[in-house]
């Protein structure tokens, strides 16, 4: 029954995860967005129930289906995923951002679809403007809520996810490695932990792998 207590490191504790990309609107048929198949935030949501947590999983655009035991809040833009994570960031002890979230989107999305050739001066130059950075937006009142961020990088892997855990506030990166053979769209992960402790690389495995040893090391720094 759903609502007895479940066993496990986070038994007790509420968790919050983002996961899959953000579409941003041009105009009502085109958007602009990020590669991500969504694998890593629903493993990480299935690990973190398995661990006896209370879920919610934020989600973009993905075709993969509610994990067993999980909320799911289904979002498309950055905007909406910021609001809707607003609640469940209060009322959690632990969150994942691992959402592949578009950096900007469009100025000024069309209310109608644009038409080649008569709307291509709109079509050939889309002026885009920041979205919020939803895991530095929240970890600024995080409190003693432990926040974990993702780093997907091509190149200087541990540079560039050492300065994101300072940079961001956050309590922990799992960086992965995705130029040519790397993650996107995988099952497998090959992930570096950051913390301000150090860095430690995990086994090559499984999403589902890699995702429960995140979480057990996520949950080893709760209070
Ligand atoms: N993130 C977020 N909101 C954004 C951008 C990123 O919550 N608008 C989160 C991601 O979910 C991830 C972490 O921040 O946990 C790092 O995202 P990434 O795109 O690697 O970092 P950026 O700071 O956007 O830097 P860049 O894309 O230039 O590498
Ligand atoms: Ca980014």
């Amino acid at each position: 029954c759903a609502q007895l207590p479940r066993a496990g490191v986070l038994a007790g504790r509420r968790v919050l995860i983002t996961a899959g990309p953000t579409a941003e609107p041009i105009d009502p048929v085109r958007y602009v967005t990020n590669r991500s198949s969504g694998k890593m935030g629903y493993a990480l949501a299935r690990a973190a129930w398995q661990a006896g947590a209370d879920v919610t999983l934020v989600s973009g655009p993905v075709a993969l289906d509610a994990p067993t035991g999980v909320r799911v809040v289904r979002v498309r833009t950055a905007e909406e995923m910021l609001q809707a994570c607003r609640q469940p960031f209060d009322e959690c002890d632990l969150a994942f951002f691992c959402a592949a979230v578009a950096d900007k989107r469009p100025a000024a999305p069309a209310g109608r679809k644009l038409k080649k050739g008569a709307d291509d001066a709109a079509l050939e130059r889309i002026e885009l403007v920041d979205n919020p950075d939803i895991l530095a937006t929240l970890a600024a009142g995080k409190g003693s809520r432990v926040v974990v961020g993702f780093a997907a990088e091509t190149d200087d892997v541990v540079d560039n996810a050492r300065a994101k855990l300072e940079r961001k506030g956050a309590d922990l990166i799992a960086a992965n490695y995705v130029g040519a053979g790397g993650a996107f769209g995988s099952d497998e992960n090959l992930v570096v932990l950051l913390s301000a402790q150090g860095t430690s690389e995990l086994p090559y495995g499984s999403k589902d792998d890699v995702a429960a040893a995140i979480v057990r090391a996520a949950a080893d720094m709760l209070g």
